[in-house]
């Protein structure tokens, strides 16, 4: 098991350039990679370096590589300059899909109660044979443009709540997340400068919820892919990054790491037998979902697998 230091020196290793490298080779393709890449684009306020913690190299086929390249290019580790990071990033990666494996094994059971058809075991199979898994370090610059309030209670609106990243529903079957630490421009860790920034996700009755979580425990988030696969029984988690602003926040950036579980792109996105596409697509027409996420309902239909189902997505974060 990795050790809280090694997480700890694997994200505060990881330089700028080195996080925009894997951004600049991976974007302009259709995939899930490109996908959280242009939302990175577009709020200009994250770098990230994605890579696979489980394999290297996931795929020999030259023809499946070049087809599919962002589910399929073998892993770049910047050896020299952080040589410490190739081990704990896959540590922790490991980490958070064996735990991400055992809360699987439960979403399961319950979506088989009440969807007999259900496949056994279809989310748990997925993050077992899901050879596409993704893991990313995210670095949130610190956000000293944005207006700052000493008064972190004043105003809340939405666009301040998504001031870091805005909010989106993960694509993927399931999204691991450790908690986010802060840095100080020195790169020592500092307590979080400001109550009110972090994550927030949006309840199935609409209301906001910041989800903090103690410094050693895992958070997991469901993705529009196992909200399809469980016939909406399970629904995706509307979720954005508020920035820290005021005076202690200036100059402190938030660090933090994500695994995104999810099929391989034939996966076909079909639902239980029994359930209806209106069941799948519960709670996520516009009344129900914040501005800047795009309807599930425009970007799914039965009969298309993952691997379309990203390219539909990424078209619509595009436009948005
Ligand atoms: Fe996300």
């Amino acid at each position: 098991m990795i050790s809280a230091s090694d997480g700890v020196t694997a994200k505060r290793s990881l330089k700028a350039s080195l996080i925009w490298l894997r951004c600049a080779q991976c974007s302009g393709t259709n995939n899930a990679i490109s996908f959280h890449t242009i939302l990175c684009f577009l709020e200009l306020l994250q770098g990230s370096y994605y890579n696979n913690p489980l394999y290297d190299r996931p795929f020999d086929d030259e023809k499946v590589i070049k087809e599919f390249p962002s589910f399929t290019s073998p892993n770049i580790w910047p050896s020299q300059e952080v040589p410490q990071l190739e081990t704990a990033f896959k540590e922790l990666g490991r980490l958070i899909i064996d735990v991400g494996t055992l809360l699987a094994m439960h979403c399961d059971k319950y979506v088989k109660s009440i969807a007999p058809s259900y496949e056994d075991g279809r989310l748990t199979r997925v993050l077992h044979t899901g050879r596409c898994v993704k893991a990313r370090l995210l670095h949130y610059f610190p956000c000293d443009s944005a207006e700052t309030k000493d008064d972190p209670w004043a105003k809340v609106n939405e666009e301040d709540l998504g001031s870091w990243c805005g909010f989106h529903n993960d694509h993927g079957s399931l999204t691991g997340l450790c908690c986010a630490m802060y840095l100080d421009p020195q790169g020592k860790e500092v307590p979080c400068p400001d109550p009110k920034a972090g994550l927030y996700v949006r309840s199935r009755k609409g209301e906001l919820i910041k989800a903090g979580f103690p410094s050693d425990h895992l958070a997991f988030q469901m993705g529009e892919t196992h909200q399809i696969h469980s016939g909406g029984l399970l629904l995706a988690t509307p979720h954005c990054v508020r920035a820290a602003t005021g005076t202690a926040a200036k100059g402190i950036s938030r660090e933090t790491f994500a695994v995104f579980m999810e099929p391989l792109w034939d996966e076909p996105m079909d639902i239980p037998a029994g359930l209806t596409a209106e069941d799948a697509l519960r709670g996520t027409s516009r009344q129900y979902l914040p501005r800047g996420v795009p309807p599930l309902g425009k970007r799914w239909q039965t009969g298309i697998d993952f691997g379309d189902f990203t390219k539909r997505t990424l078209k619509e974060y595009t436009i948005y």
